[in-house]
């Protein structure tokens, strides 16, 4: 059954970031400077971007700097008009342009799964879209846009899917799927969060978009805790898959295009030079350097 139009994006940013300790003790992880915005940022931006408007942050404890960094900042933008530095001024206000931006508080850290329950009274009756921070999606690319297409002509729910190395797939969760003949996506039998190397039934990881069937509220609140004793949102997406009520049903979009993967030190960096390698300011400068760097 096709719903109305998609308009809602969630993005879970309550995570304590241990993977980036010690940089993440006072500050969050999302707030993390990838080249010269913030990791958030290019997050918001994709959302706004597909054409979604109705932004809901999933935020905790010592987040308050992401609420600051997508507001307006007067004295700033004030004291950047006085100097007359119109450049740097724009990039300030891009930040507070990407339209209003809600919050609701996680209080506990329960995982993701727990964190996606926290969006449900906001969300109300609609299908919606999940975007977490760790992955970043090249602008240039269309997967969220193909995924809401898939939700509206499945009725169900949908992931993003890579293919990673086996040794790898531990990291993530694994989906086990069929192709459908005739489609560009695929329908997922079965899901599991984190399997070990030796027992995962495919190399096709999870990563972090999602749209969804608001039914995943309802599977989400009888989800018993699973792996590292969280609620996870891949264990609620495993029962909607081998469901069959409204709203069941889960497919795949196998993404073959650029994402930037933040999660941890070495990807970020990673992340950060492949994105600095490509900006106009100095992007041929940095290559030039990094060779003789390497040598
Ligand atoms: C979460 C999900 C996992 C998914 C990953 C993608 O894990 O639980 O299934 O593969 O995001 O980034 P996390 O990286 O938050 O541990």
């Amino acid at each position: 059954m096709t719903m109305g139009k998609i308009t809602k994006a969630v993005i879970p940013a309550a995570g304590l970031g241990t993977r980036f300790l010690p940089a993440t003790k006072a500050m969050p992880k999302e707030m993390l400077p990838v080249v010269d915005r913030p990791a958030i940022q290019y997050v918001v931006e994709e959302a706004v971007n597909a054409g979604l408007t109705d932004l809901l942050m999933i935020t905790g404890r010592n987040k308050r700097s992401l609420e600051d960094h997508f507001d307006r900042e007067p004295g700033l933008e004030r004291a950047l008009e006085l100097k007359g530095d119109q450049g740097r001024l724009d990039l300030v206000q891009q930040a507070s342009e990407l339209g209003p931006i809600h919050y609701v508080r996680q209080g506990e850290p329960k995982g993701l799964g727990h964190a996606v329950l926290c969006a449900s009274q906001h969300v109300g009756n609609e299908p919606f879209a999940v975007l977490l921070g760790d992955d970043l999606i090249d602008e240039a690319e269309t997967l969220l846009t193909t995924m809401m297409d898939v939700q509206q002509k499945t009725g169900g729910s949908v992931i993003a899917l890579i293919e990673v190395d086996p040794s790898e797939i531990s990291a993530y969760g694994c989906a086990d799927i069929t192709a459908i003949e005739g489609e560009d996506f695929v329908r997922v039998n079965n899901l599991v969060e984190k399997p070990a190397a030796g027992e995962a039934p495919s190399n096709l990881a999870v990563i972090g978009r999602y749209v969804l069937h608001p039914s995943v509220f309802g599977v989400l609140e009888n989800t018993e805790p699973g792996r590292g004793g969280e609620i996870q949102l891949t264990d609620a997406l495993q029962t909607m898959a081998a469901g069959e009520g409204e709203g069941s049903g889960v497919y795949g979009v196998v993404f073959k295009g650029r994402r930037y993967d933040t999660g941890d030190k070495l990807s970020y960096l990673k992340a950060v030079i492949t994105l600095a390698s490509e900006r106009v300011e100095f992007g041929e400068e940095l290559k030039t350097w990094l060779k003789a760097f390497v040598g």
